[in-house]
């Protein structure tokens, strides 16, 4: 049985992973999500297309040399079966005719918000008006830093993880953890309409970690927010505000001396015991200062390494447990639980593969 939730948008690539044409020519670009290899490539007017990494002859990959793109097809680099954008196969070698099961598989595809959608599933379940939302990553008056990182584990474990930051205090002190992260209680909200669930923790008062002190040059304790926005499976918003103890938004909702960042991670499967990390951090302040960035990017990406060396010792635990286990939740883990409930109900069962067993206490 998977743990992969089918029938669903998952994040790919960035967009800027998948150049443009200039010139027409190039490779595809492949990537394994929820265990399936796929090619991307741009058309000549700059659409992004998906389709089966697998040539249906001998199944060389088509987003690996010598397989190439020629104007608006791929060309296999084993025998030169060539592919159009639709994945229909419109030339094989040594004959004129070719076999009407000469298609790839194709993938439902967005771009948005500088992220590129596949639709893993039944492309005839594909709503690209579902496809969750992280504006900021491309929006004026915001400066973001993105990047990718391998995770030798399952995607639930980075789910709940993230879901859970009171292990920012233990995890990652020195960079974004301070006690009050771990001290703090949270508020849990799950919308069964939407399908969402917001995980809340607001510190009236707390320690500045250097994530924060340096990015925005507050020297004392601060007001720090915490609000995260879930979409199952995959998308993850934390709304960090933080500001000097005392400076409170406007009675209108404006906030001109808070400092506002977004966390996104989009949670990506790349096989049932590894996923992809993409993560990225939009703020709204020092939007010009490239120091500011290199900071933020070295220090974030110092972050998730951090998670990803901890997963990865988790899968392997977890992995040589398979009948399952008994995990001990307390009210930091009402997130994490909500979450996995939610991502079971999507997978239209009430367990996933290997569950583990949880209990409250
Ligand atoms: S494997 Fe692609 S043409 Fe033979
Ligand atoms: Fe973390």
């Amino acid at each position: 049985m998977t743990s992969i939730v089918r029938d669903q948008w998952y994040v790919a690539a960035y967009g800027h992973e998948i150049p443009p044409r200039d010139g027409g020519g190039g490779t595809a670009f492949g990537r394994t999500i929820c265990g399936e290899p796929i090619s991307f490539w741009r058309t000549s007017g700059g659409e992004v297309t998906a389709m089966s990494d697998r040539c249906v002859h001998r199944r060389f990959p088509l987003s690996q040399a010598p397989s190439r793109l020629v104007e608006d097809t791929v060309v296999c680099g084993y025998h030169g079966f060539t592919y159009g954008a639709d994945g229909v196969c419109v030339a094989v070698p040594g004959q004129t005719r070719v076999p009407r099961a000469a298609r790839l598989r194709r993938y439902p595809v967005v771009e948005l918000d500088g992220f590129v959608w596949v639709f893993i599933g039944d492309p005839d379940r594909a709503d690209a008006g579902s496809v969750p939302r992280a504006p900021w990553l491309a929006l004026e008056g915001w400066t973001t830093v993105c990047g990718r990182e391998p995770l030798a584990a399952r995607a639930s474990l980075l789910v709940e993880n993230l879901l859970d930051l009171s292990h920012e205090t233990y995890l990652h002190s020195g960079h974004i953890g301070t006690p009050e992260v771990a001290e703090t209680s949270i508020t849990v909200d799950v919308d069964e309409q939407a399908g969402t669930l917001r995980v809340s923790r607001h510190m009236a008062d707390a320690g500045c970690p250097p994530f924060y002190a340096r990015s925005t040059g507050i020297t004392g304790r601060i007001t720090r927010w915490q609000d995260i926005e879930f979409t199952p499976p995959c998308l993850y918003r934390l709304h960090s505000r933080v500001a000097p103890v005392g400076v409170v938004p406007n009675a209108d909702g404006g906030d001109p001396d808070g400092f506002h960042v977004k966390v996104v991670y989009a949670i990506t499967p790349e096989t049932e015991t590894s996923t992809h990390d993409f993560w990225a951090v939009a703020r709204d302040f020092a939007l010009d200062d490239a120091s500011v960035s290199a900071y933020l990017r070295e220090s974030n990406r110092t972050v998730v390494l951090q998670d990803v060396t901890a997963l990865g010792v988790l899968e392997r635990v977890v992995a040589s447990e398979p009948d399952g286990y008994q995990e001990l939740s307390i009210n930091i883990d009402t997130g994490s639980l909500a979450a996995r409930r939610l991502i079971a109900r999507l997978a239209g069962s009430a367990t996933l593969a290997s569950p583990p067993v949880a209990s409250r206490r």
